[in-house]
């Protein structure tokens, strides 16, 4: 790694391991990266030459979804878990270019996102950076920064983007979604996308998902490309919105959005449900 790297990297921030948030980074083109998450990139893109597709997927989706909650679902208050760094697009942008005064609670546990998102978001009455992990939901509703900007007595609109499938079977990722969507107001609206292994539906699709996830875990110790099921269930009690739980891509296309089926076309996946 290139010294420079050591002398720039903000206080807090380990250059000699990768972190998900910055390899993420480096696939949507960011600068917020150093050497070691791009070697963990490299050999991702090894097995999926289009994960920089998925990622921008990804952000479509979550462009897409924000606008309907605020447009559509007449949602004022946001709270995105494991909100990665701030890029083109963030949440509170999206949502207070259709309702100015929408306010969004950022929470993610890696410190480069606390450092640039401190620096780059927003941070004023409408919007805020918790640092905390998402494995402890009551400490992240209980902080006073989330209380500051988020009245529970009214929808929510909870925001689990890219963060679920980084929880392992054993953290028991189902009952973390269930304790945030527990405590929400009938009206909340509940998003998630996930890494997605199809099974029997897409053999080589499958397999690709099954050599993702080796690598993930070999450099990153995390990544779950859960089945269908599994995913679905995290909407469970939940109205899920057309059109279900489909490809990111599938999710509400406009008409300047045109998606190339790649490789992992159908392993990221997500879906958008109302609270009753
Ligand atoms: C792939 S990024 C997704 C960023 C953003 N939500 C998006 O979809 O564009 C996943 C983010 O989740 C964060 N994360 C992973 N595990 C976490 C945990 N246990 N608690 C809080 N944040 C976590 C990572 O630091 C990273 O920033």
């Amino acid at each position: 790694m290139p010294d420079s790297e050591h002398e720039h990297a903000p206080r807090g921030v380990d250059t000699t391991r990768p972190s998900v948030s910055r390899v993420y980074d480096y696939m949507l083109g960011g600068k917020d990266n150093y050497e070691i998450d791009r070697q963990v990139a490299a050999a991702a893109l090894q097995v999926a030459p289009d994960a920089p597709q998925a990622a921008r997927a990804n952000r479509e989706f979550l462009r897409r979804t924000v606008r309907f909650l605020a447009a559509e679902a007449g949602i004022r208050q946001f709270l995105d878990i494991g909100s990665g760094l701030p890029t083109q697009g963030n949440v509170h942008e999206i949502a207070q270019s259709v309702a100015p005064l929408s306010r969004v609670v950022y929470v993610d546990h890696d410190p480069i996102v606390l450092v640039h998102g401190r620096a780059l978001l927003a941070v004023d009455e409408t919007t805020t950076i918790v640092d905390a992990d998402a494995r402890e939901p009551e400490k992240i509703f209980d902080d006073p920064r989330t209380r500051g900007l988020i009245d529970f007595g009214e929808p929510v609109g909870l925001l689990m983007f890219g963060i679920l499938h980084h929880l392992a079977d054993e953290e028991d990722p189902a009952g973390v979604a269930e304790a945030f969507i527990r405590p929400l107001a009938p009206g909340s609206h509940v998003v998630i996308s996930h890494f997605h292994n199809p099974g029997e539906a897409h053999p080589e699709v499958s397999k690709q998902a099954d050599e993702a996830e080796r690598i993930f875990n070999e450099h990153l110790g995390t990544g779950r490309w859960r089945t269908r099921e599994e995913i679905l269930a995290y909407f469970d009690g939940l109205d899920l919105v057309d059109p279900g739980l489909v490809p990111l891509p599938e999710w509400r296309p406009g008409p300047d959005d045109h998606a190339t089926p790649g490789i992992t076309y159908h392993t990221f996946v997500g879906g958008v449900a109302r609270k009753p």
